[in-house]
């Protein structure tokens, strides 16, 4: 690292999963920061696969476009080296929507940015007691309606979203089916996770599987796919079945993002189809954290970390969520 910062650049809007043509790494001098301002040495990225909605032009997405020329946007662990703002000082670690950058500007007021205490694995601020720990929560609990004896079903379930739902489901008592490319994955899921079962959908006829080990059928479906899988598990969801509609990653980059060829089962089998926005409920984080981290501190559940260093192999590792060449959670390391 120079002096000055480095941030990626929005560009353009990617085409697919081109991101180096669209994206650019860009060097300024170190940012000035205003009144109520923060300014943080960023230790970890987060990559997220909703970020790829952002740097889309799509104006009816589920967050306002990331504007061309700008720093691209995400969620870092870091440490306030400048604050301008009453409530943080130089020293304080936090985890903030900031930039794919070497350093974040942020704004406390605007909220989005949590002091955070120190713990073993620091990273685990971006998993289990993360953003994803809380989408898994809540959309089990609140959208998914999960109860003890159910069978949920996950797709992307090596993933770092899909692998803590997977586990919360069991710890809510739930029996747990994953969906995930790879028999790598899928092994890792039933042998190190304790999954019901696993299918690999790169190899694997979905729907004829779901049949054999889900006879009763799918209770709740906890959906981080979306595209045509859907046409394989809605006729094998149960009557009165849930799908909890976390993400739909097979159709972010594509320009067909049309719906299941089998809606009409959503009438047949009477089944509750719901979206939700993890940012919803940021707010209630703290909250979340309370229920899962005992969890976490028992070795009930745990994460994959996928670690890439530095700053300049950003796009390389985010690709990697969109070839699932990840597993688990896919983190850019900065800095110690
Ligand atoms: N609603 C919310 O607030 C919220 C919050 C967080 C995440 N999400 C959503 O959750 C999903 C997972 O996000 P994440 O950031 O945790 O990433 P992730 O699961 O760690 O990585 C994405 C995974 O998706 C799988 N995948 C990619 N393309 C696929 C395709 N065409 N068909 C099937 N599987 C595919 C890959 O695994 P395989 O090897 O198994 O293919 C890849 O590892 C995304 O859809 C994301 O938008 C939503």
């Amino acid at each position: 690292m120079t002096n000055g910062n480095r941030y990626w650049q929005l560009a353009a809007h990617p085409e697919g999963t081109d991101f180096a043509s669209a994206i650019k790494l860009v060097e300024e001098a170190m940012p000035t920061i205003g009144d109520r301002q923060v300014l943080v040495r960023n230790l970890w990225l987060s990559l997220d696969a909703g970020t790829r909605m952002w740097m889309t032009a799509r104006e009816d997405s589920y967050m306002a476009p990331t504007p061309l020329g700008s720093k691209v946007i995400g969620f870092v662990l870091g440490r306030v080296v400048a604050s301008r703002h009453p409530d943080y000082t130089a020293g304080d670690l936090v985890r903030a929507y900031g930039q794919w950058a070497d350093h974040s500007v942020l704004i406390p007021d605007l909220g989005d940015i949590w002091k955070l205490d120190t713990i073993v694995d620091m990273r685990q601020h971006f998993a289990v007691l993360g953003p994803n720990g809380w989408t898994a929560y809540v959309g089990l609990n609140e959208y998914g309606r999960v109860r003890p004896g159910e069978t949920v079903l996950v797709s992307a379930a090596a993933g770092a979203t899909g692998l803590l739902a997977a586990q919360f489901a069991m710890q809510m008592g739930c029996r747990v089916i994953g969906i995930a490319g790879g028999a790598g994955k899928c092994a890792m899921l039933t042998d190190r996770y304790g999954l019901a079962a696993a299918i690999d959908y790169k190899a694997e006829n979905v729907a004829a599987r779901l049949g054999a080990i889900a006879p009763g059928g799918i209770d709740c479906y906890f959906d981080c796919v979306g595209g045509p899988m859907l046409d394989q598990i809605l006729p094998n969801m149960a009557m009165n079945g849930r799908v909890a509609v976390c993400g739909l990653i097979a159709t972010y980059d594509k320009a067909d993002r049309s719906g299941p060829k089998t809606f009409d089962l959503v009438l047949m089998k009477r089944l509750t189809i719901a979206g939700f926005f993890s940012p919803d409920f940021y707010f209630r984080g703290e909250e979340i954290n309370r229920l899962t981290r005992p969890w976490l501190d028992g070795g009930r559940v745990d994460m994959e970390f996928d670690v890439t260093d530095g700053l300049e192999n950003t796009l390389t590792a985010y690709g990697k969520l969109f070839s699932g060449g990840n597993v688990g959670k896919t983190m850019v390391r900065l800095a110690d």
